[in-house]
């Protein structure tokens, strides 16, 4: 069977897409799967922490940031039990082509009114899509949540507008995952037994349970 396609996307700049997609990346990883992580940024984020790294890291990385993937992936996932593909902000082609591609999209939001708001533009794309391929699922990911605040509580419920699913884990504010890109590290090579490491095994088991 051909491998799952996850694409991590909001039109939102600094949403937490690449963050996300690395460390999901290496939580599938750990598990023995054959990954496969697409940067389709052409500001080629994740091939630049890749390049810092003094050994590969613990998938296989390319460079593909073009509006090519709901093209060419197909061919790629033979090869992969999961590819992630880490998508560009402010691309519309780019963007529209990763989630034509990908059987799961995972819609990083942060919890703040000016994140809320640019991710309506998202949810359309990904909606649209929807109508072509009725088998893929869109949900969303709180990302950078700060504390147990009002913000992270809000968000949750402003999200309920747009009728897609929101997922029960999210995704914490830790310097030690900003910590962990600039090194050139996963979070899980960074801190095995973390609280980030702990963070994306938790929400890698969300995401089996929801494309299972
Ligand atoms: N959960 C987090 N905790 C702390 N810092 C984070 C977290 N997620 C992201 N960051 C930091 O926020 C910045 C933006 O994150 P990231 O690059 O992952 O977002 P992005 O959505 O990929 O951005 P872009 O839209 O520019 O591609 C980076 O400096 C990153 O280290
Ligand atoms: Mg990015």
């Amino acid at each position: 069977m051909s491998g799952r396609v996850f694409a991590i996307v909001n039109q939102k700049g600094g949403a937490g897409k690449t963050t996300i997609t690395i460390n999901l990346a290496a939580a599938l990883a750990e598990t023995g799967a054959r990954v496969l992580l697409i940067d389709a940024d052409p500001q080629h984020t994740a091939a630049d922490w890749s390049a810092v790294r003094e050994s590969a890291p613990p998938f296989v990385l390319i460079a593909l940031p073009q509006p090519i993937l709901h093209r060419d992936v197909p061919k790629l996932a033979v090869d992969y039990d999961f590819i992630v593909i880490d998508a560009p902000p402010r691309n519309y082609e780019i963007t529209r082509s990763a989630i034509a591609a990908a059987d799961l999209v995972v819609i990083p939001v942060q919890p703040s009114g000016a994140d809320f708001w640019a991710t309506r533009e998202t949810v359309k794309l990904a909606k649209e899509a929807r109508e072509f391929k009725d088998t893929q699922k869109s949900v969303f990911l709180v990302s950078r949540r700060k504390g147990q605040t009002a913000l992270g509580r809000d968000i949750r419920e402003a999200l309920a507008e747009f009728e897609l699913p929101l997922l029960r884990a999210d995704i914490p504010d830790r310097i030690a995952y900003a910590e962990a890109i600039t090194n050139g590290k996963t979070i899980i090579e960074s801190q095995q037994n973390g609280l980030g490491a702990k963070d994306f095994r938790v929400l890698l088991a969300e995401i089996k349970e929801v494309i299972a």
